[in-house]
């Protein structure tokens, strides 16, 4: 029956959502599948049910589409989706109540400071580097492709930092800066059949792997065969397993990591319930490795679609 990939949306990601859904509607209707665009923020959800599509592709990314928002309207609608369910993406969104599931389960995840508008004051926020260190990472609870992400070197970046991502979202997370490696993992499946894909290690011009150099520029560079020991690649992809299964995750995801540079300890920065399908993006490149083209990628996605 008709497919809907669903792509847009009224997110910061707006932009990012319609170069992963162009990219995955082409690919599956190269592979014979009747498949349409469908932007939520131009049209009710509910057209879906009355133009009679049978199951949705989510290339939503951010609030209003990874976030559970979006599945509980197609729960209530009895049509099925790619990706999570409500509880799962509700969580996942959110990087706070990511960190404090993990940390319940013993994973590894760097240490943070919650700050939730109205509940703090300002003289507080220059002395979160004393309990973080420097530099420290400044980023919106729930945001995604690094928007309103900063990384503050000094005491006196601290305040503008935070009133950034504080625009964007009413929870800011200040978290201690991991040095050394940036890798991430995505997962295919569900449960018991989930499975790691190949480890990429991110390179980007001066470290910095901002929403620039996430999808415009060539300059950062993806390794994959990511180069780590094979012990260590194993290691970060069991990790990411169980990190993926505990918050009940479905269909698939991808997990960003970093290894600290001294230690060799993996710490789980997030994860992405509905991740990028850009032609920059990270998850078809790992498939790719593994022998799964982009277009098989997508039809085997789709085919895990569910209620
Ligand atoms: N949030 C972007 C789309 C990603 O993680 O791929
Ligand atoms: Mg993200």
């Amino acid at each position: 029956g008709k497919v809907a990939v669903l792509m847009g949306g009224q997110s910061a990601e707006r932009e990012v959502s319609l170069m992963s859904g162009s990219g995955v509607l082409k690919a599956l209707q190269a592979k014979g599948v009747d498949a349409h665009a469908f932007d939520p923020a131009q049209r009710d959800l509910s057209e879906l049910k009355r133009e009679g599509f049978g199951r949705c592709f989510i290339a939503l990314h951010g609030r209003f589409g990874e976030d559970g928002t979006v599945q509980g309207a197609l729960e209530l609608l009895g049509i099925p989706y790619t990706g999570s369910g409500v509880m799962a993406s509700s969580i996942a969104i959110d990087k706070v109540m990511t960190k404090r599931v993990w940390l319940a389960e013993g994973i590894p995840t760097p240490k943070y400071r919650l700050l939730r508008r109205g509940a703090y004051q300002r003289g507080q926020v220059v002395r979160i580097p004393d309990e973080l260190g420097l530099p420290l990472i400044v980023k919106p609870a729930r945001e995604g492709s690094s928007i309103g992400v900063a990384k503050v070197q000094g005491y006196s970046e601290m305040q503008g930092a935070v009133d950034a991502a504080a625009a964007l979202d009413a929870d800011v997370l200040c978290e201690q800066f991991v040095s050394g490696d940036e890798v991430t993992c995505p997962i295919l499946g569900t449960g018991d059949a989930a499975r790691a894909l190949p480890v990429i290690r991110i390179v980007a011009p001066a470290g910095n792997y901002d929403y620039q150099n996430k999808y415009f520029t060539d300059d950062t560079q993806y390794l994959v065969p990511c180069g780590l020991p094979a012990g260590e690649e194993a290691a970060i992809q069991a990790l990411v397993l169980k990190a993926y299964r505990v918050l009940g995750c479905r269909g698939w995801g991808r997990i960003d990591v970093m290894i600290d540079g001294r230690t060799r300890q993996p710490s789980l920065l997030e994860i992405n319930t509905s991740p990028g399908m850009t032609g920059h993006s990270l998850v078809p490149m790992s498939a790719r490795a593994a022998g799964i083209s982009y277009e098989d990628l997508c039809v085997q996605l789709l085919a895990s679609a569910t209620l």
